[in-house]
């Protein structure tokens, strides 16, 4: 009998210990903390998030509109990913002074960068507005209705939050399909100087080949300043600015990490679809991704002949190039795990199971609603899609219609053949009911693709025409027609997420991302991408140098690292960690803390078999990469001499 007591706690502590799914309300982590705290979290919920003391939330932003950063010292200093500055850090730099080749340091305060149009938001306090937001609602509104007086009362909310001004701003975001509603109020700050960058060499290491990937050795973190008023208040740029006093910074942890170790990720991932209908998943995995991902790879394909042909070329699509690769590798990843999770089956086992114990209740038959919806919106969903990454790459194009392209970054050889490969396949992929009479007869007149570019690189007015009988056809008439479908869809998902909460009442659920701050735990932890094939979750300069070739460009270091190397005792310089926290699109830059709340690294990535942790989570491959803060200490010292940085900062061991 003990034995088997024993036994089962054992079991089911194993169950536990791998059920990190999840990324929650840091106001509702009380929810969770006893679950927290029994895998090794050392704080507790006030420490999160706490709206009456200084808490982990006040040493958290939203950088810029879609990455997150952290407050690492009481004198503003932020970090955040390589990835997430590279845009700011691109904008400092020219021939003359190349800070995305060469990296940026700056070596006193008068020498860190101002950045127009960049901001950052910290969340002031977040609260349950569900029953204000649907104040006046009627049962039998419809959707529309509904949506007016969500819009209405939402405006009031958002009006009265931020009445006291000082850079405060306000939003009211739906949760489960807007079956609650939250506001969120965030103190903005607009003086966001930049501090340092590694050379894209280290930040961005291993490119796009390695992206997505583990092993992983890219040193991808950047640093900035918040600058305040002299009342530490949200002030424009000035000279007279003062660095901001954060309410809370976090502390350095020099321990380390290894195998096991709790850790949490506090940022805001971007988006998920974690309790949709099997037909959405269906559609994503095994339509959408797949046809995306051979539309790209013809585009990537043409870029990379002309970036290897030239230097020049190379510089001005590498940008380009990294966009449009990181989706497509991500989405061959995500499908090819949605297939192997056979996510499309259990869900429609799901949806069987749930249709039985719904019987009888007033949300009998919200699936196969939903089913119908799907069925009818697909084609639709189908042709705007293929329309988006087939017309809406080719910059000529864009540029006809008045959308900004960088002439700077333009390389016409690549955007003609561009426009023959998408204008081939946009023609031959949807059926001639997708297309407007310009189109239709313009292919008629010029005979072949071939021509057909030829006029458009030729004539403005032709190129102008085409664009805009596109546009007009694409945004007028499907995209409105989309989004009615995708607000009954909306819709039908909420009936089916409350629906879902009460069919399994046992499970706490978490919301999808939207880009709202959220904490997911976890542990450090390896894991197994195939067969025979087994991985650590640490890597090392060692691996890096393993790595170094300089004949390939994604893989070439600065000398100054192989000389360190070369001085012996950087061997077990560690890099880069594996955990699994489930985390998304906007969490990178997110603090990565251990069981005591201090930091120990930054969240950059996730490993490319678990992808599809965005539709569904497998705790046997979803990781999330993080560099490692021991690292980033070693790059501002070693390779930026920028070691007055340090002193601001505190460490713990
Ligand atoms: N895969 C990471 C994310 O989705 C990093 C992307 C930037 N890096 C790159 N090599 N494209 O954002
Ligand atoms: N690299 C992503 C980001 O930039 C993070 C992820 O998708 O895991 O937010």
């Amino acid at each position: 009998m003990k034995k088997t007591v024993i036994a089962f706690f054992a079991l089911l502590a194993m169950i536990q210990a791998r059920a990190d799914e999840g990324m929650w309300l840091p106001a509702l982590i009380s929810q969770r903390i006893t679950d927290m705290q029994a895998k090794g979290f050392r704080l507790g919920a006030e420490d999160i998030y706490s709206v009456n003391q200084a808490s982990l939330k006040d040493a958290v932003v939203l950088f810029g509109g879609g990455c997150t950063g952290e407050l690492v010292s009481d004198e503003g200093l932020l970090f955040t990913n390589h990835h997430c500055g590279y845009g700011y850090i691109q904008k400092h730099s020219s021939v003359e002074h190349d800070y995305l080749k060469d990296g940026f340091w700056a070596m006193n305060r008068s020498e860190e960068l101002p950045n127009p149009g960049l901001s950052v938001r910290f969340l002031e306090r977040m609260e349950d507005v569900t029953a204000q937001v649907l104040k006046g609602y009627e049962p039998g509104m419809d959707e529309e209705e509904r949506a007016a007086l969500v819009m209405e009362n939402s405006k009031a909310l958002r009006e009265a939050a931020v009445k006291d001004g000082g850079g405060l701003k306000a939003s009211v975001e739906a949760l489960f399909y807007g079956n609650q509603y939250f506001l969120f109020v965030f103190r903005e700050y607009t003086d966001v100087r930049l501090v340092g960058a590694p050379p894209s060499s280290i930040g961005k290491f291993g490119g796009e080949t390695d992206n997505w990937m583990w092993p992983r050795h890219t040193g991808d973190f950047s640093i900035f300043r918040v600058y305040a008023g002299k009342d530490n208040m949200p002030a424009e740029y000035s000279e007279e600015n003062v660095p901001y006093k954060p309410k809370k910074s976090l502390k350095i942890s020099l321990a380390g990490v290894k195998e096991g170790d709790f850790t949490f990720v506090y940022g805001c991932p971007g988006s998920t679809r974690e309790y949709v209908h099997s037909a959405e998943v269906d559609y994503v995995a095994n339509v959408s991704d797949p046809e995306k991902i051979a539309l790209r790879t013809t585009r990537l394909d043409i870029m990379k002949k002309y970036m290897s042909q030239s230097q020049a070329v190379r510089i001005q699509y590498s940008s380009k190039f990294a966009g449009v690769a990181n989706a497509w590798k991500k989405w061959q990843g995500e499908a090819k795990g949605i297939r192997k999770m056979n996510t499309v089956a259990e869900k429609q086992k799901f949806e069987k199971e749930f249709e039985a114990w719904a019987k009888g209740t007033g949300y009998e038959g919200i699936t196969d609603t939903l089913a119908e919806l799907y069925k009818a919106r697909n084609p639709l969903y189908r042709a705007l899609e293929y329309y988006n990454e087939t017309v809406r790459s080719i910059e000529k194009l864009q540029m006809s219609s008045g959308r900004p392209v960088s002439l700077k970054d333009y390389y016409q050889p690549i955007d003609e053949e561009t426009f023959t490969a998408m204008m081939t396949a946009f023609d031959k992929g949807l059926d001639d009911c997708y297309k407007p009479d310009y189109f239709l007869k313009s292919r008629e007149r010029f005979g072949s693709m071939e021509q057909w570019k030829d006029a458009v690189f030729a004539d403005t007015l032709e190129a102008k025409k085409l664009s805009r009988s596109l546009n007009e056809f694409y945004t007028e008439n499907l995209v409105p027609k989309v989004s009615s479908y995708n607000r009954r869809i909306n819709l039908a998902n909420r009936t089916y997420m409350k629906a879902q909460m009460a069919f399994r009442q046992d499970k706490t659920f978490y919301p999808d991302a939207n880009l709202t701050l959220r904490v997911a735990y976890g542990h450090v932890s390896g894991y197994s991408p195939a067969d025979g094939v087994s991985y650590n979750p640490v890597s090392t300069l060692t691996g890096i140098i393993e790595k170094d070739n300089p004949d390939i460009f994604d893989y070439n270091i600065p000398q100054t690292l192989r000389d360190i190397y070369a001085r012996g005792g950087y061997e077990d310089q560690p890099v880069c960690f594996l955990a699994t926290n489930h985390t998304s699109g906007g969490n990178s830059g997110s603090p990565v803390l251990n069981a005591d709340g201090n930091l120990i690294g930054i969240n950059f990535d996730r490993v490319w078999e678990g992808t599809m942790s965005d539709y569904v989570f497998d705790p046997d491959f979803c990781r999330n990469i993080s560099i490692d803060v021991r690292y980033i200490l070693f790059i501002i010292k070693e390779i930026g001499h920028a070691d007055y940085l340090l002193d601001e900062m505190a460490f713990v061991r």
